[in-house]
């Protein structure tokens, strides 16, 4: 085999709906990057705008860039996982494909690793002469209030913990990546709180720039899988997050339940019977549809899957209350106070009502998972 010199930096992109982003970040990358033997690797969750074609037409020719395109699959941090773990360069960075990223300090953070005595480089706006750049003023706030949050779960005080641009070594990865949760778009959180030892980490500061082309994916939805990851950091190890999400979803619906049986009973005049039977009907499906789009977002059920999923939701869930009053019965006959009954009840009530619609209304399946990426 003829001699070559050894990798020495991967560049992990994650990139969704990027395609015009791609050129121009090359252009920039091959400029910082042009004393560095270094690869590029793109991860595309099969994006609709052709972005992976985009990029294998220009690897046929640039042997530097790779492109690994996930089908039905999304997310952010779990792309930066898979492209991390696809490199055997030693030292691994990962920044986003739309330039507002300032690619210039690469070469300082590949220096700081080289020194041997960190782990990672992070990126920061947040301290020296970074700074948001022309974020807006909402998107600060936003920023601030998760780097709050992140003290939750963070070993190591990181002054831009919501940083999506950092480079870290491949022992460092290595040790962590077997407990990294991979959810939603917060890696760098994810890594520095999975880390078994303190992490030896460096800052650079920079600015964050305007996205070039494209719009940014940032949404709601984005919002709640970083609760889900504070969660999975939190309490993972013994409650799974999607259950705690199912539990706070439902105990919204007991309250909007007994504020529908209020209305009814004393506005509307209706019999109690009659009411309850409405509260609780209206109550389960609205759960049913918060279910649909927060708890097994990533499992979203449409069209007719969409209805049989109601249907049988509502018999799961007579079930339930069913097996709740029968348990708390029982657990009363046999000494339990009537609260130590009632929250007995409503747990089995609640895990039963959790494991069918986790198993059976919003189980996998890949018809479903072809409909939802296919957008
Ligand atoms: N593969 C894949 N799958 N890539 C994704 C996905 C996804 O589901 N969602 C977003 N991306 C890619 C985008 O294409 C982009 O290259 C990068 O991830 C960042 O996404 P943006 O949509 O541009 O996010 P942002 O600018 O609002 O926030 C980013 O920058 C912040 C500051 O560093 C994110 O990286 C944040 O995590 C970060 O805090
Ligand atoms: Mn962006």
């Amino acid at each position: 085999m003829t001699e070559v010199s050894p990798l020495e930096l991967a560049v992990v992109v994650p990139v969704f709906k990027e395609r015009d982003n791609i050129v121009p970040l090359l252009e920039r990358l091959d400029v910082v990057l042009a004393g560095v033997n270094h690869e590029i690797i793109f991860v595309d969750d099969d994006s609709p705008d052709s972005t992976s074609q985009k990029i294998r037409e220009i690897a046929l020719t640039n042997p530097r860039v790779r492109v690994l395109t996930r089908i039905h699959r999304r997310g952010l941090s779990s792309a930066c996982l898979e492209g991390m773990m696809a490199t055997a360069a030693p030292c691994i960075a990962v920044m986003d494909a739309d330039l507002q990223h300032d690619e210039r300090i690469l070469p300082a953070m590949l220096a700081q690793l080289r020194q041997g005595d960190v782990d990672l480089v992070v990126g920061t706006r947040n301290a020296g002469d970074g700074s948001m750049g022309e974020f807006s003023a909402a998107r600060v706030q936003l920023s601030h209030l998760g780097r709050r949050l992140s003290r939750l779960i963070s070993r190591c005080e990181l002054s831009d913990p919501m940083s999506g641009f950092f480079m870290l070594t491949r022992p460092f990865l290595e040790q962590a990546v077997r407990q990294t949760s991979g959810i939603g778009f917060k890696i760098l959180l994810d890594l520095v709180a999975t880390s078994p030892r303190p992490v030896r980490l460096a800052e650079i500061p920079y600015t964050f720039g305007a996205r070039l082309h494209g719009e940014s994916k940032l949404d709601i939805m984005v919002g709640l899988e970083y609760l889900q990851l504070l969660l999975d950091k939190l309490i993972g190890e013994w409650i799974p997050p999607r259950f705690v999400i199912y539990v706070l979803v439902g105990s919204l619906g007991a309250v909007v339940c007994l504020v529908l049986l209020l209305l009814l009973v004393r506005v509307m005049h209706l019999d109690l019977f009659v009411a309850q039977v409405v509260a609780t009907w209206i109550t389960m499906t609205a759960n049913f549809f918060l279910n649909n789009v927060l708890t097994y977002r990533d499992r979203k059920l449409r069209g007719r899957a969409l209805w049989m999923g109601l249907f049988t939701f509502y018999l799961a869930c007579s079930v339930g209350a069913f097996s709740n009053l029968r348990v708390a019965a029982a657990a009363r006959q046999v000494g339990f106070s009537w609260y130590g009954a009632g929250v007995l009840g409503l747990t089995v009530g609640a895990i039963w009502n959790y494991l069918v619609t986790s198993i059976w209304i919003w189980r996998r399946s890949h018809a479903a998972a072809a409909e939802r990426y296919s957008q």
